[in-house]
């Protein structure tokens, strides 16, 4: 076996053929592309078949959730397999959350599949996120009952992703190097030495490493994207908290200095841009949730940055999925407030269905508060007379927000 660098990526190829071969298909390899292009996904929450295969209480746990569809974890990294190899991506990036809670099984076999995305050509760049390492009893499913598994440490992550980061400095944090022209700034702030936090820290040393990367980043003349697990801006008034990292402030501030415009994140598992004073937080909808998000970063040849989201192709996955994940996203957001209100049984259903396509448009990145179809809805009427319900003040707090494009980002807006 030989082994060889990789625009600092380490890459094992066993025979010259497949070199060539994956060289020419990646076109980030020195060829004379003019454009760079970045494949996001995030918040993968994938749990590996023989861990919930044939379980009801696995099905019962997941109607009890966020609308994760975990039960179809293999189709869809099937189907994003195939995407990826549509999109032809210079690298695909994924911003943490890759297994369901932190179970080292999920991750191995999260891995195998990322090798075959590399042996098709497309380097892949991980960081975790907060469901992924030293969390404290990760569980499978089996008939009636669950048992627990083993839960992945920090060493485990190394080892299993060894291909798919480079030796950190603050954590995972490390520079992807995807093409002389653009790094993606990989920033691990997420909080697992002890036992895995939700929220995420930007500490002193992962300041100290930052700069020192945009400073290099800066004298190479190359444009630099930073990229982490949990919001580098705050997003909405219901997530500040438990969303936005730790010292976001010194990041936000280090980012701005260096002239980086953009930050690719996760964790809320909403489609949500922020834009503020020339930087932007693009936190990319869950890729387990409808419509199964991903997004394309580009750096034209003139140096202009662009960030679109997209959803997974119909043509990808099995006949009929995407309507069956949406209907079962919308399933459990009804479900849950059903029981929360008052009202005759169709007053109840009204609403419910009103919460439903409020939730998926939010969680999508496609609810646009000017448009005046949601008030004018008679469920609307119905819903003011719900004032103490948890699920009005979310949708008052959402219809409050300023009103942005949380799908596209283009160079206008990133300055
Ligand atoms: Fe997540």
């Amino acid at each position: 076996m030989k082994q060889f660098s990789f625009f600092g990526k380490t890459v094992i190829v066993g025979i010259g053929v497949a070199l060539i071969v994956a060289l020419c298909m990646s076109g980030a390899a020195g060829s004379a592309r003019a454009e760079t292009k970045l494949m996001v996904v995030s918040d993968l929450h994938y749990l590996e078949l023989s861990l919930y295969q044939g379980s009801d209480l696995f099905l019962r746990a997941l109607r009890r959730g966020d609308g994760k569809i975990t039960q179809y974890g293999e189709e869809l990294l099937s189907a994003l397999y195939r995407q990826i190899l549509a999109e032809r991506p210079d690298a695909l990036i994924v911003t943490g959350d890759l297994s369901f809670n932190g179970e080292k099984k999920s991750h191995a076999a999260l891995a195998a599949w990322m090798k075959t995305v590399e042996d098709a050509g497309v380097p892949v760049w991980v960081i975790p996120g907060n469901h992924d390492i030293n969390v404290g009893q990760p569980i499978g499913y089996g008939n009636g009952l669950y048992y627990g598994v083993e839960a992945a440490t920090p060493e485990d992550f190394a080892a299993i992703y060894a291909d798919f980061l480079e030796p950190g400095e603050a954590g995972f944090s490390y520079l992807a190097k995807v093409s002389d022209r653009l790094w993606v700034a990989m920033t691990d702030v997420s909080w697992y030495q002890e036992q895995a936090q939700t929220f995420g820290v930007f500490t002193a040393r992962h300041a100290d490493w930052l700069e020192g990367a945009l400073k290099t980043a800066r004298a190479e003349g190359v444009q630099v994207v930073t990229a982490s697990h949990h919001s580098l801006l705050a997003h909405t008034e219901f997530s500040r908290d438990s969303f936005l990292m730790f010292g976001s402030e010194s990041m936000a501030a280090l980012a701005r200095q260096y002239g980086v415009r953009l930050n690719l994140s996760g964790h809320l598992h909403i489609q949500h841009i922020v834009r503020e004073e020339g930087l932007a937080d693009a936190a990319l909808g869950a890729f387990c949730m409808w419509p199964h998000r991903y997004a394309i970063v580009t750096l034209s040849s003139e140096g202009a940055l662009t960030y679109d989201a997209k959803a997974l192709s119909e043509r990808f996955l099995p006949e009929g999925f995407l309507e069956t994940s949406r209907e079962w996203f919308a399933g459990i957001a009804s479900e849950k407030v059903k029981a929360t209100l008052t009202g005759t049984e169709e007053e109840i259903e009204m609403m419910a269905d009103y919460a439903a396509r409020f939730n998926l448009a939010y969680f999508s990145g496609t609810y646009r508060r000017e448009d005046a179809a949601w008030t004018d809805d008679p469920a609307y009427a119905l819903w003011e007379r719900q004032k103490d319900s948890a699920f009005w003040t979310y949708m008052k707090l959402v219809m409050n927000e300023a009103a942005g494009d949380n799908l596209h980002l283009d160079e206008a807006d990133a300055r």
